[in-house]
């Protein structure tokens, strides 16, 4: 129940849709997505079934990190368009049922806000204490072994004033100094501004990253195999630090005057899950956090079984997890764990969308968007460029949605060259697929009606039922799923009566399940008692919905005020 109005929470059993904006719609010719197309894209999302978007990073900046640098946060970057037109988005979501979510980044500013310039200006200067400064260490050099995210030190010197400043990411983004109150206040600031403008809340970036060690203590060496070491080092001391749960309980009751509750989403990057459940708090910190042990899960049955079932046992009853295998940050997960197999896609789809909780999806996730080969020249990630350091090209899992089959993907108009490479439109676009009834995005757009039909408004019970080692099946709410991770043919029992759709287009769903159900290589099949669809709308188990805008009632009203 939510804090002051008693109802469920929106995003519980809900879906939310990371749109990357550069690489969403561009409606203006310059090569860069911008905020009209994401209203103009606020139709297929609506069709898709979609509850909530996520906007990455809308507000001005230098662009060193692609909006992760924010130079005002009161503001939109004018490449992207206008408050106007973020305004405008709001609303246009607001009337197909969608809320709207903003990238917030507190960890770092851009160098080029108008803190961080007046702070170098001098060690009195009025934002001085913004950021994190230190002396150079006793023998000279940076303060102390800290490493940013290149694997650079994680200090520059300031020639100005004679100290180092922080920077956990490049040295563009210094750290704020959250032992400061005077940060604490301007940031819930920064959160009222954008809450009255409409905002249903907020992904917070680096939320387990804020606060450093405040004697700013050297990171132990990492120990080989542990997979929270970076470079060497394990941040403990650079990051990581359990005062942030204080800066969580703050925006809790913040977010919780609102009606209805404004939603903190944390990009709680760590691997460990009883640490990712300490950031729900007693149900007084964030309502959702992104659990990446379960991105960073083998694709197996083993696997995913072990750390699903993991996940609802470390967290509270009352608390919501989160489904999402893609992000801007990493591969996408029909490269990573399908190699951009078809029927691996499905699968993966079908139990992502189909697990209680809130599922978040990628764009471009919904066709099968496989990552894209950026050669270096056409690379535009300062952080993860070829030679800088030994990461992944963000830039891969960046590139322009596939709207069309055509050379830039319907992404930009005709002649315009898009910011990044078009992966293979031709093979997977939206157009193609939405002509195709078998295609993937016909299946998660049943899937995601399913999904609110069935977990809907609620985190629907888990549990996992007996099955081959290759097999993952379990009840999610009244639906049994049985998916079976492997190149054979096997069979599962102990599924429901009813075969409510498989991820196998081949699959006669209308036969219904027996005692035993036989399971193609990497199918997915969802079971149920009483098909819910065929319940719902009258349309026959496995065909799919009619789909169309306006077809599923939102749940709870949406509107400006919220
Ligand atoms: C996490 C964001 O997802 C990533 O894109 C960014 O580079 C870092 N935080 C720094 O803001």
């Amino acid at each position: 129940m939510s804090e002051q109005t008693g109802e469920t929470p929106w995003w519980h059993g809900a879906v939310l849709y990371q749109v990357y904006v550069r690489s969403w719609r561009d409606t203006d010719g310059d090569g860069y997505g911008d905020l009209r197309g994401v209203i103009e894209g606020l139709d297929h999302l609506s069709w898709l079934g979609v509850d909530g978007v996520w906007l990455s990073p809308t507000m001005p900046s230098p662009d060193d990190d692609w909006g992760y640098d924010v130079s005002d946060y009161r503001g939109v970057h004018p490449e992207l368009g206008s408050l106007d037109d973020l305004d405008e988005l709001v609303e246009a979501a607001g009337r197909r049922a969608m809320r709207v979510l903003l990238d917030l980044v507190p960890n770092h500013t851009s160098s080029r806000h108008e803190w961080f310039i007046e702070a170098r200006g001098s060690r009195d200067a009025l934002h001085r204490d913004f950021y994190v400064w230190a002396d150079p260490a006793p023998g000279g050099g940076p303060p102390n072994n800290w490493l940013d995210h290149t694997g650079e030190a994680a200090w520059t010197f300031d020639e100005a004033t004679g100290q180092y400043y922080l920077h956990n990411f490049l040295p563009s983004q210094p750290d704020l100094n959250w032992w400061n109150p005077e940060v604490h206040a301007a940031l819930r600031e920064v959160l009222d501004f954008w809450l009255d403008r409409g905002v249903a809340g907020f992904r917070i970036d680096v939320a387990h990253g804020l606060y450093k060690d405040a004697r700013l203590r050297d990171d132990p060496p990492a120990v080989e195999g542990d997979r929270r070491g970076r470079y060497g080092l394990l941040p403990v001391y650079s990051s990581h630090r359990p005062d942030v749960h204080g800066v969580y309980r703050d925006w809790r009751a913040l977010v919780g005057r609102r009606a209805p509750p404004a939603l903190l989403l944390g990009e709680t990057w760590v691997l460990e899950l009883a640490e990712l459940a300490t950031f729900y708090g007693r149900g007084d910190e964030l309502q959702l956090a992104f659990n990446f042990p379960f991105v960073f899960a083998e694709f197996t049955a083993t696997a995913l079984r072990s750390v699903v079932g993991e996940t609802f046992a470390r967290l509270a009853d009352t608390a919501c997890p989160i489904w999402m295998a893609s992000n801007h940050d990493i591969s996408r997960f029909a490269t990573r764990w399908c190699q951009g197999d078809d029927a691996r896609t499905r699968l993966a789809m079908t139990v992502l969308t189909t697990l209680p909780g809130t599922v978040v999806l990628y764009y471009g996730d919904e066709i099968g968007m496989t990552d894209v080969d950026v050669p270096a020249e056409l690379q535009r990630d300062a952080m993860s460029r070829q030679g800088r350091s030994d990461r992944f090209s963000r830039d891969r899992a960046r590139t322009p949605m596939q709207w069309e089959p055509d050379a830039n993907g319907g992404f930009a108009p005709a002649g315009v060259q898009p910011w990044l490479p078009v992966g293979d439109s031709a093979a997977r676009s939206v157009a193609a697929q939405r002509r195709d009834p078998h295609s993937l995005l016909a299946l998660t757009q049943h899937l995601l009606r399913l999904r609110r039909l069935e977990l809907g408004g609620a985190i629907a019970a888990y549990s996992e039922l007996p099955a081959g080692r290759d097999q993952w099946v379990y009840r999610s709410g009244r639906l049994v799923v049985a998916a079976n991770l492997s190149d054979h043919q096997a069979q599962v029992a102990g599924v429901a009566r009813c075969v409510v759709l498989s991820s196998d287009p081949e699959r006669d769903v209308t036969e219904g399940a027996g005692d035993v159900l036989d399971l193609g290589a990497w199918e997915a099949v969802v079971t149920c008692d009483v098909d819910p669809l065929l319940h719902a709308s009258g349309s026959g188990a496995g065909t799919l919905p009619s789909g169309t805008e306006g077809s599923i009632s939102p749940r709870t009203p949406v509107g400006k005020e919220n």
